[in-house]
């Protein structure tokens, strides 16, 4: 049966919840503001306000999105890249190591069109591919899970090894954990006179974190950005873990993805970094991210080409945006041309809605302090 809460008629009917609990109340139902109640009984409250409910309660055009999304059979479900955050303190190495895993694991044919900066890239290790976030450091990790973009699958802690454990290296334990996003940490810089990596080791068992040649289980791999040393090692274990945590997709759908970063470019209007995470993102494509909406106008690789088409873990830019999304806004690809753009516009207002709720707050708030 239809059903639906308190909050929800009290909105519909644009009558106080409060007197609705009253009602329900008199007619022997005690009910909370969230409780759900019945078509029958709704429509009976709504009729001591004269007010005659519909029975088919429309969805949101949120709702009628959200409902396409539905979980994919196991069947339909491949194997995908890993995707990657390196994170760790000020200057202990993060864009170096970045540089060097990049500059050596492109294929020959890939090579020599690596001058586009996109925010995230994919790497070959032995045929198997790895998507790099170059996100730039925590606060983009945090800003984007706020907003519900889980995109990262492996955190890269690196840690400088004469410099050991600090702040940001701590921060980003914490981001990681709290994201529930497994670490392995790279002690960076060994090449140096004073580099400690066991120090480094002992001082991040205080955060949880234990090497697993001391009975724990976090991988911890010294590296050097300089001397390339462990990197080959790094990246195997990169892929180890993945393999471990089973990452599936089904490419065979219309794409889900996160907003990566975006921004308004002169010649190109808006343009946006997009990490597909489920399904296929295709030129022509019907899109919606935050209050932007449009059509796939064309895309590019972390190599700068054009591409039709980009599956799951694969990072791009997508032009064609109505306007800037922000990062970590969700994007969908849909089938109905018109529900990318309802969708925005019905967000839109409620935005509105909300900015209208503040100001009138503040103005409140002003005219009583000058009283
Ligand atoms: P931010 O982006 O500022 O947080 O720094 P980062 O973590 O990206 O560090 P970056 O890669 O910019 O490196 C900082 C400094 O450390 C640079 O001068 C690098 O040359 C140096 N460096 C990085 N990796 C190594 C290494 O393995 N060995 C040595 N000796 N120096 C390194
Ligand atoms: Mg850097």
């Amino acid at each position: 049966t239809e059903m639906v809460s308190v909050k929800d008629l009290s909105e519909k009917i644009g009558k106080p919840a409060a007197e609705i609990i009253k009602k329900l109340f008199l007619l022997g139902i005690l009910a909370t503001i969230n409780q759900e109640i019945d078509f029958d009984t709704a429509a009976l409250v709504a009729s001591e306000y004269d007010i005659e409910l519909e029975h088919k309660m429309d969805k949101t055009f949120e709702e009628v999105l959200s409902d396409e999304d539905h979980e994919d059979d196991s069947k339909d479900l491949e194997n995908r890249p890993p995707v990657v955050t390196i994170m760790g303190h000020v200057d202990h190495g993060k864009t170096s190591l970045l540089d060097v895993i990049r500059s050596t694991h492109v294929t020959d044919q890939e090579s020599g069109g690596i001058t586009q900066h996109i925010g995230a890239y994919m790497v070959n290790v032995h045929g198997q591919a790895i998507t790099f976030l170059d996100t730039p450091g925590h606060e983009a990790f945090t800003a984007m899970r706020a907003r519900g973009a889980q995109v990262t699958d492996i955190a890269i802690l690196v840690v400088a090894a004469d410099d050991g454990v600090m702040p940001q290296t701590i921060e980003a334990i914490n981001h990681s954990k709290a994201a529930e996003v497994p670490i392995i940490v790279a002690i960076n810089k060994i090449d140096k006179p004073g580099a400690n990596p066991e120090k480094v080791m002992q001082e991040l068992t205080e955060y949880g974190l234990v090497c697993e040649d001391w009975g724990g289980d976090t991988v911890m791999v010294p590296v050097s950005a300089h001397t390339k040393e462990g990197l080959d090692k790094l990246l195997e274990m990169v892929l180890l873990v993945a393999e471990m945590q089973e990452l599936r997709a089904n490419a065979n759908r219309m794409a889900k993805g996160s907003i990566i970063e975006a921004k308004l470019d002169k010649g190109r209007g808006p343009v946006a970094t997009v990490l597909v995470q489920n399904g296929t993102l295709k030129v022509g494509d019907t899109i919606v991210a935050g209050t932007a909406y449009g059509r796939v106008r064309a895309m590019l690789n972390d190599k700068g080409r054009r591409v039709d088409e980009a599956g799951p873990s694969v990072p791009v830019e997508v032009l064609g945006f109505s306007e800037v999304p922000e990062a970590g806004d969700v994007l969908y690809a849909v089938e109905d041309d018109k529900l990318s753009r309802q969708v925005a516009e019905e967000r839109r207002n409620k935005q509105k809605i909300q900015q209208m709720k503040v100001m009138s707050k503040v103005s409140l708030d002003e005219l009583f302090s000058q009283i």
